[in-house]
Protein backbone atom coordinates (compact mmCIF):
# COMPACT_ATOMS: atom_id res chain seq x y z
CA UNK A 1 0.00 0.00 0.00
CA UNK A 2 1.64 3.34 -0.82
CA UNK A 3 0.14 6.48 1.27
CA UNK A 4 -0.04 9.35 -0.64
CA UNK A 5 -0.43 13.03 0.06
CA UNK A 6 -2.11 15.59 -2.02
CA UNK A 7 -1.66 19.35 -1.48
CA UNK A 8 -4.05 21.58 -2.30
CA UNK A 9 -7.84 20.13 -2.90
CA UNK A 10 -8.84 22.57 -5.87
CA UNK A 11 -10.15 21.65 -8.77
CA UNK A 12 -7.01 19.13 -10.10
CA UNK A 13 -6.14 17.59 -6.36
CA UNK A 14 -9.99 16.80 -5.85
CA UNK A 15 -9.93 15.31 -8.95
CA UNK A 16 -6.64 13.22 -8.34
CA UNK A 17 -8.51 12.16 -5.39
CA UNK A 18 -11.41 10.83 -7.20
CA UNK A 19 -9.42 9.05 -9.78
CA UNK A 20 -7.25 7.40 -7.21
CA UNK A 21 -10.36 6.54 -5.09
CA UNK A 22 -12.65 5.83 -8.45
CA UNK A 23 -9.79 3.52 -10.25
CA UNK A 24 -8.17 2.14 -7.41
CA UNK A 25 -9.33 -1.45 -8.48
CA UNK A 26 -7.96 -0.95 -11.89
CA UNK A 27 -4.98 0.87 -10.77
CA UNK A 28 -4.22 -2.16 -9.07
CA UNK A 29 -4.92 -5.01 -11.19
CA UNK A 30 -2.62 -3.06 -14.33
CA UNK A 31 -0.02 -2.19 -12.19
CA UNK A 32 0.44 -3.80 -8.74
CA UNK A 33 0.16 -0.60 -6.64
CA UNK A 34 -2.31 0.07 -4.02
CA UNK A 35 -2.78 3.82 -3.57
CA UNK A 36 -3.96 5.02 -0.03
CA UNK A 37 -4.90 8.85 -0.18
CA UNK A 38 -3.36 9.70 3.81
CA UNK A 39 -3.48 13.21 3.43
CA UNK A 40 -5.06 16.29 2.35
CA UNK A 41 -3.87 19.78 2.77
CA UNK A 42 -6.01 22.67 2.36
CA UNK A 43 -6.80 25.75 4.14
CA UNK A 44 -10.08 25.35 3.87
CA UNK A 45 -12.11 22.09 5.93
CA UNK A 46 -14.80 20.51 3.62
CA UNK A 47 -17.20 19.26 5.82
CA UNK A 48 -19.45 16.68 4.25
CA UNK A 49 -16.58 15.80 1.69
CA UNK A 50 -15.86 11.95 2.36
CA UNK A 51 -12.34 12.93 2.48
CA UNK A 52 -13.02 15.56 4.82
CA UNK A 53 -11.22 13.33 7.85
CA UNK A 54 -8.19 13.35 5.84
CA UNK A 55 -7.82 16.90 5.31
CA UNK A 56 -4.57 18.48 7.51
CA UNK A 57 -4.11 22.86 7.60
CA UNK A 58 -0.25 21.95 8.46
CA UNK A 59 2.30 20.97 6.06
CA UNK A 60 4.68 19.46 8.92
CA UNK A 61 1.56 16.99 9.75
CA UNK A 62 2.70 15.15 6.16
CA UNK A 63 6.03 15.73 6.09
CA UNK A 64 6.56 14.41 9.71
CA UNK A 65 5.18 11.00 8.47
CA UNK A 66 7.58 8.69 7.33
CA UNK A 67 4.93 6.38 5.59
CA UNK A 68 4.24 9.04 3.20
CA UNK A 69 6.32 8.65 -0.08
CA UNK A 70 4.36 10.13 -2.83
CA UNK A 71 3.01 13.90 -2.88
CA UNK A 72 0.60 15.42 -5.40
CA UNK A 73 0.82 19.28 -5.62
CA UNK A 74 -1.74 20.57 -7.11
CA UNK A 75 -1.60 24.20 -5.58
CA UNK A 76 -0.48 25.84 -8.51
CA UNK A 77 1.52 29.31 -8.32
CA UNK A 78 5.20 29.36 -7.19
CA UNK A 79 4.68 29.82 -3.34
CA UNK A 80 4.14 28.16 -1.30
CA UNK A 81 4.05 25.12 -3.57
CA UNK A 82 8.33 25.22 -4.41
CA UNK A 83 8.93 25.19 -0.26
CA UNK A 84 6.70 22.50 -0.07
CA UNK A 85 8.11 20.55 -2.77
CA UNK A 86 11.60 20.88 -1.65
CA UNK A 87 11.25 20.08 1.77
CA UNK A 88 8.95 16.95 0.86
CA UNK A 89 11.93 15.99 -1.98
CA UNK A 90 14.77 16.88 0.57
CA UNK A 91 13.55 14.58 2.81
CA UNK A 92 13.39 11.53 0.47
CA UNK A 93 9.17 11.86 -0.33
CA UNK A 94 8.65 12.16 -4.43
CA UNK A 95 6.37 14.51 -5.97
CA UNK A 96 4.30 14.62 -8.62
CA UNK A 97 2.60 17.78 -10.07
CA UNK A 98 0.02 19.68 -12.84
CA UNK A 99 1.60 22.99 -11.61
CA UNK A 100 3.09 24.94 -14.53
CA UNK A 101 4.30 27.79 -12.64
CA UNK A 102 6.82 26.30 -10.56
CA UNK A 103 7.82 23.44 -13.17
CA UNK A 104 8.86 26.26 -15.79
CA UNK A 105 10.41 28.53 -12.88
CA UNK A 106 12.56 25.75 -11.03
CA UNK A 107 12.19 22.84 -12.69
CA UNK A 108 16.08 21.66 -12.57
CA UNK A 109 16.62 22.73 -8.97
CA UNK A 110 13.84 20.60 -7.60
CA UNK A 111 15.25 17.65 -10.18
CA UNK A 112 18.29 17.97 -8.70
CA UNK A 113 17.20 17.75 -5.20
CA UNK A 114 15.19 14.46 -5.74
CA UNK A 115 18.38 12.52 -7.34
CA UNK A 116 20.10 13.53 -4.09
CA UNK A 117 17.68 12.40 -2.54
CA UNK A 118 17.07 9.11 -4.06
CA UNK A 119 13.45 10.20 -5.31
CA UNK A 120 11.66 11.54 -7.77
CA UNK A 121 10.05 14.66 -9.70
CA UNK A 122 7.52 14.42 -12.30
CA UNK A 123 5.25 16.70 -14.00
CA UNK A 124 3.32 15.43 -16.48
CA UNK A 125 -0.20 16.27 -16.48
CA UNK A 126 1.84 20.59 -16.19
CA UNK A 127 1.83 20.60 -20.04
CA UNK A 128 -1.23 19.39 -22.47
CA UNK A 129 -3.31 18.35 -19.14
CA UNK A 130 -4.28 14.60 -19.62
CA UNK A 131 -2.41 14.39 -23.07
CA UNK A 132 1.04 12.40 -22.56
CA UNK A 133 3.37 14.02 -23.80
CA UNK A 134 6.57 14.51 -21.81
CA UNK A 135 6.55 10.67 -20.91
CA UNK A 136 6.76 10.20 -24.64
CA UNK A 137 9.28 12.78 -24.91
CA UNK A 138 11.40 11.41 -22.06
CA UNK A 139 11.18 7.53 -23.20
CA UNK A 140 9.95 6.85 -26.63
CA UNK A 141 11.35 9.54 -28.37
CA UNK A 142 15.02 9.14 -27.24
CA UNK A 143 16.38 8.05 -30.09
CA UNK A 144 15.24 10.88 -32.05
CA UNK A 145 16.99 14.41 -32.09
CA UNK A 146 14.23 16.85 -32.02
CA UNK A 147 13.48 19.18 -34.74
CA UNK A 148 10.80 21.11 -33.97
CA UNK A 149 7.79 21.22 -31.50
CA UNK A 150 4.29 22.85 -31.92
CA UNK A 151 2.17 22.93 -29.71
CA UNK A 152 -1.99 24.02 -28.73
CA UNK A 153 -1.17 24.15 -25.03
CA UNK A 154 -3.89 26.21 -24.17
CA UNK A 155 -7.64 25.60 -24.08
CA UNK A 156 -8.98 28.88 -23.60
CA UNK A 157 -7.57 30.71 -26.54
CA UNK A 158 -8.19 27.72 -28.51
CA UNK A 159 -11.93 27.81 -27.62
CA UNK A 160 -11.98 31.92 -28.48
CA UNK A 161 -10.30 31.30 -31.70
CA UNK A 162 -12.48 28.28 -32.77
CA UNK A 163 -15.59 30.41 -31.77
CA UNK A 164 -14.37 33.78 -33.53
CA UNK A 165 -13.88 31.40 -36.77
CA UNK A 166 -16.47 29.75 -37.07
CA UNK A 167 -19.16 32.76 -35.46
CA UNK A 168 -17.77 35.32 -36.83
CA UNK A 169 -17.99 36.52 -33.21
CA UNK A 170 -15.25 39.17 -31.56
CA UNK A 171 -12.72 38.53 -29.11
CA UNK A 172 -14.55 40.13 -25.88
CA UNK A 173 -17.84 38.64 -26.69
CA UNK A 174 -16.16 34.69 -26.56
CA UNK A 175 -14.12 35.21 -23.82
CA UNK A 176 -16.88 36.76 -21.90
CA UNK A 177 -18.55 33.11 -23.03
CA UNK A 178 -15.61 30.89 -21.90
CA UNK A 179 -15.43 33.11 -18.45
CA UNK A 180 -19.04 32.18 -18.09
CA UNK A 181 -18.54 28.27 -18.93
CA UNK A 182 -15.76 28.16 -16.59
CA UNK A 183 -12.99 27.65 -19.26
CA UNK A 184 -10.83 30.93 -19.23
CA UNK A 185 -9.01 31.81 -15.53
CA UNK A 186 -10.96 34.98 -13.30
CA UNK A 187 -8.04 36.92 -14.95
CA UNK A 188 -7.57 35.55 -18.16
CA UNK A 189 -4.65 37.48 -18.97
CA UNK A 190 -1.96 34.45 -18.56
CA UNK A 191 -4.11 32.92 -21.54
CA UNK A 192 -4.89 35.19 -23.45
CA UNK A 193 -1.78 36.99 -23.39
CA UNK A 194 -0.16 34.04 -24.33
CA UNK A 195 1.76 33.10 -21.43
CA UNK A 196 0.49 29.85 -19.93
CA UNK A 197 1.29 28.63 -23.32
CA UNK A 198 5.06 30.41 -23.10
CA UNK A 199 5.56 28.28 -19.56
CA UNK A 200 4.26 25.24 -21.16
CA UNK A 201 6.58 25.70 -24.40
CA UNK A 202 9.78 26.49 -22.33
CA UNK A 203 9.26 23.31 -20.20
CA UNK A 204 8.71 21.14 -23.71
CA UNK A 205 11.94 23.26 -25.04
CA UNK A 206 14.02 22.10 -22.33
CA UNK A 207 13.51 18.65 -22.31
CA UNK A 208 13.75 18.67 -25.70
CA UNK A 209 17.18 20.42 -25.42
CA UNK A 210 17.91 18.50 -21.95
CA UNK A 211 19.38 22.53 -20.96
CA UNK A 212 16.72 24.89 -19.94
CA UNK A 213 15.04 27.52 -22.10
CA UNK A 214 13.72 29.96 -19.56
CA UNK A 215 10.29 31.18 -19.82
CA UNK A 216 11.49 34.56 -20.20
CA UNK A 217 13.50 33.94 -23.18
CA UNK A 218 10.15 32.63 -24.85
CA UNK A 219 9.17 35.23 -26.93
CA UNK A 220 5.22 35.65 -26.44
CA UNK A 221 2.37 37.25 -28.50
CA UNK A 222 -1.25 36.85 -27.12
CA UNK A 223 -4.73 36.91 -29.36
CA UNK A 224 -6.40 39.93 -27.90
CA UNK A 225 -5.45 42.12 -31.28
CA UNK A 226 -6.97 39.28 -33.89
CA UNK A 227 -10.49 40.33 -35.12
CA UNK A 228 -13.29 39.20 -37.61
CA UNK A 229 -11.41 40.74 -40.37
CA UNK A 230 -8.32 39.12 -39.41
CA UNK A 231 -10.74 35.60 -39.64
CA UNK A 232 -12.08 36.74 -43.47
CA UNK A 233 -8.43 37.23 -44.92
CA UNK A 234 -7.63 33.60 -43.59
CA UNK A 235 -10.69 32.44 -44.95
CA UNK A 236 -10.19 33.60 -47.99
CA UNK A 237 -7.23 31.99 -47.93
CA UNK A 238 -8.15 28.45 -46.52
CA UNK A 239 -5.97 28.83 -43.65
CA UNK A 240 -6.90 28.67 -39.92
CA UNK A 241 -6.03 31.12 -37.20
CA UNK A 242 -4.17 29.48 -34.03
CA UNK A 243 -2.26 30.26 -30.83
CA UNK A 244 0.39 28.23 -31.74
CA UNK A 245 3.52 27.48 -29.16
CA UNK A 246 6.63 26.73 -30.67
CA UNK A 247 10.15 25.31 -30.20
CA UNK A 248 12.19 25.04 -33.36
CA UNK A 249 16.31 23.81 -33.76
CA UNK A 250 17.28 25.22 -37.43
CA UNK A 251 20.40 26.26 -38.79
CA UNK A 252 19.52 30.01 -37.55
CA UNK A 253 19.61 28.99 -34.03
CA UNK A 254 17.31 27.78 -31.37
CA UNK A 255 14.12 29.24 -31.15
CA UNK A 256 10.79 29.50 -28.40
CA UNK A 257 8.05 31.48 -28.66
CA UNK A 258 3.83 31.87 -28.42
CA UNK A 259 2.61 33.97 -31.56
CA UNK A 260 -0.99 33.66 -33.23
CA UNK A 261 -0.19 31.65 -36.75
CA UNK A 262 -1.94 31.10 -39.75
CA UNK A 263 -2.08 27.38 -40.33
CA UNK A 264 -2.88 25.30 -44.04
CA UNK A 265 -6.33 23.85 -43.38
CA UNK A 266 -4.10 20.43 -43.79
CA UNK A 267 -2.24 20.89 -41.07
CA UNK A 268 -3.50 18.18 -38.26
CA UNK A 269 -2.62 21.10 -36.02
CA UNK A 270 -5.82 23.08 -37.80
CA UNK A 271 -8.13 20.36 -36.71
CA UNK A 272 -7.75 20.81 -33.19
CA UNK A 273 -10.89 22.57 -31.77
CA UNK A 274 -12.12 24.42 -28.90
CA UNK A 275 -10.45 23.53 -25.56
CA UNK A 276 -8.73 20.49 -26.98
CA UNK A 277 -5.01 20.96 -27.21
CA UNK A 278 -2.63 19.11 -29.92
CA UNK A 279 1.55 18.87 -30.02
CA UNK A 280 3.32 17.88 -32.65
CA UNK A 281 6.76 16.60 -32.38
CA UNK A 282 9.40 16.54 -35.25
CA UNK A 283 12.21 14.21 -34.95
CA UNK A 284 14.50 13.61 -37.16
CA UNK A 285 13.67 10.42 -37.71
CA UNK A 286 10.18 9.34 -36.86
CA UNK A 287 9.24 12.82 -38.41
CA UNK A 288 5.96 13.67 -37.51
CA UNK A 289 3.98 12.13 -34.33
CA UNK A 290 0.91 14.18 -33.29
CA UNK A 291 -0.25 14.42 -29.20
CA UNK A 292 -4.30 15.18 -28.48
CA UNK A 293 -6.38 15.43 -25.91
CA UNK A 294 -8.21 17.08 -23.26
CA UNK A 295 -5.38 19.96 -22.42
CA UNK A 296 -7.46 21.09 -18.96
CA UNK A 297 -10.20 20.28 -17.20
CA UNK A 298 -10.60 18.17 -13.44
CA UNK A 299 -10.47 14.95 -14.70
CA UNK A 300 -8.40 14.75 -17.58
CA UNK A 301 -5.58 16.58 -15.42
CA UNK A 302 -6.20 14.63 -12.64
CA UNK A 303 -5.35 11.27 -15.28
CA UNK A 304 -2.09 12.61 -15.95
CA UNK A 305 -0.96 13.12 -12.39
CA UNK A 306 -1.89 9.85 -10.66
CA UNK A 307 -0.09 8.62 -13.35
CA UNK A 308 2.76 10.22 -12.41
CA UNK A 309 1.73 8.91 -8.74
CA UNK A 310 1.79 5.00 -9.69
CA UNK A 311 5.44 5.56 -11.97
CA UNK A 312 6.91 7.09 -8.48
CA UNK A 313 5.05 4.70 -6.06
CA UNK A 314 6.29 1.93 -8.27
CA UNK A 315 10.32 3.22 -7.94
CA UNK A 316 10.48 3.94 -4.52
CA UNK A 317 13.90 4.45 -3.30
CA UNK A 318 15.27 5.16 -6.43
CA UNK A 319 15.14 8.28 -8.92
CA UNK A 320 13.25 8.29 -12.27
CA UNK A 321 15.77 10.14 -14.36
CA UNK A 322 14.47 13.23 -16.20
CA UNK A 323 17.26 15.52 -18.37
CA UNK A 324 16.89 18.81 -17.71
CA UNK A 325 20.30 20.55 -16.97
CA UNK A 326 19.96 23.92 -14.75
CA UNK A 327 22.69 25.42 -17.62
CA UNK A 328 20.40 27.80 -19.79
CA UNK A 329 20.20 26.99 -23.63
CA UNK A 330 20.81 29.68 -26.18
CA UNK A 331 17.59 31.00 -27.19
CA UNK A 332 18.00 32.89 -30.96
CA UNK A 333 16.35 36.39 -31.17
CA UNK A 334 13.12 35.52 -32.67
CA UNK A 335 13.80 37.96 -35.36
CA UNK A 336 15.69 35.66 -36.90
CA UNK A 337 13.21 33.10 -37.66
CA UNK A 338 12.11 32.76 -41.20
CA UNK A 339 8.44 32.00 -42.30
CA UNK A 340 5.80 33.98 -44.32
CA UNK A 341 4.10 37.10 -43.10
CA UNK A 342 0.13 37.85 -44.17
CA UNK A 343 0.40 41.76 -43.53
CA UNK A 344 -2.91 44.03 -43.79
CA UNK A 345 -2.19 47.48 -45.49
CA UNK A 346 -4.26 50.61 -45.39
CA UNK A 347 -5.48 51.98 -48.77
CA UNK A 348 -4.87 50.78 -52.18
CA UNK A 349 -1.39 50.93 -53.31
CA UNK A 350 -1.29 47.35 -54.04
CA UNK A 351 1.93 47.84 -56.59
CA UNK A 352 3.93 49.14 -53.24
CA UNK A 353 3.10 46.40 -51.63
CA UNK A 354 4.42 44.09 -54.07
CA UNK A 355 7.22 46.14 -54.67
CA UNK A 356 8.09 45.65 -50.95
CA UNK A 357 7.15 41.88 -51.49
CA UNK A 358 7.95 40.87 -54.69
CA UNK A 359 6.27 36.87 -55.03
CA UNK A 360 3.58 38.54 -52.41
CA UNK A 361 -0.14 37.26 -52.98
CA UNK A 362 -2.32 39.77 -52.95
CA UNK A 363 -6.24 39.05 -50.83
CA UNK A 364 -9.20 41.03 -50.64
CA UNK A 365 -12.31 40.78 -48.66
CA UNK A 366 -15.33 42.12 -48.58
CA UNK A 367 -15.65 42.43 -45.04
CA UNK A 368 -12.53 45.08 -44.91
CA UNK A 369 -12.49 48.32 -47.29
CA UNK A 370 -9.97 50.79 -47.97
CA UNK A 371 -7.35 47.77 -47.32
CA UNK A 372 -5.78 44.87 -48.71
CA UNK A 373 -3.81 41.90 -47.21
CA UNK A 374 -0.34 40.27 -49.38
CA UNK A 375 1.18 36.73 -48.17
CA UNK A 376 4.46 37.46 -48.40
CA UNK A 377 7.12 34.55 -49.65
CA UNK A 378 9.32 33.59 -46.21
CA UNK A 379 11.59 35.58 -45.38
CA UNK A 380 13.51 36.24 -41.76
CA UNK A 381 11.48 38.70 -39.83
CA UNK A 382 13.96 41.41 -39.00
CA UNK A 383 13.87 41.26 -43.62
CA UNK A 384 10.13 41.74 -43.11
CA UNK A 385 10.44 44.82 -40.39
CA UNK A 386 13.34 46.68 -43.13
CA UNK A 387 10.16 46.31 -46.04
CA UNK A 388 7.28 46.59 -44.14
CA UNK A 389 8.39 49.88 -42.62
CA UNK A 390 7.70 51.87 -45.57
CA UNK A 391 4.29 50.59 -45.92
CA UNK A 392 1.09 51.38 -44.06
CA UNK A 393 0.96 48.19 -42.23
CA UNK A 394 -2.57 47.80 -40.01
CA UNK A 395 -1.44 44.14 -38.77
CA UNK A 396 0.46 41.45 -39.15
CA UNK A 397 0.21 37.36 -38.60
CA UNK A 398 3.30 35.06 -39.37
CA UNK A 399 2.61 32.29 -40.87
N1 LIG B 1 -5.89 27.89 -18.41
C1 LIG B 1 -5.28 26.70 -18.95
C2 LIG B 1 -5.85 26.46 -20.34
C3 LIG B 1 -5.52 25.52 -18.05
O1 LIG B 1 -6.84 27.11 -20.71
O2 LIG B 1 -5.31 25.65 -21.09
C4 LIG B 1 -4.66 24.32 -18.32
O3 LIG B 1 -3.29 24.55 -18.11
Amino acid sequence: MAKVAVFGYGTVGSGAVEVMVKNAEEIAKKTGVSLEVAYILDLRDFPGDPMEDKVVHDVEVILNDPEVKVICETMGGVNPAYTFTKRALELGKSVCTSNKELVAAKGPELLEIAKANNCSYLFEASVGGGIPIIRPLLTCLTAEKIEAIQGILNGTTNYILTKMSDEGADFADVLKKAQELGYAEKDPTADVEGHDAGRKIAILSSLAMGQTVSYDDVYTEGITKITPVDFAYARALGLQIKLIAMSKMTEDGNFALVTPRLLDAKSPLACVQDVFNGILVTGNMLGDSMYYGKGAGKLATASAVVGDVIEEAKNEGRTIPVLWKAEKAAVSNYKDLSQQYLVRIAGTDEAAALAAFPGGKVVKVAEADNEFAVLTENMKECDYDAKAAGLSVISMIRM
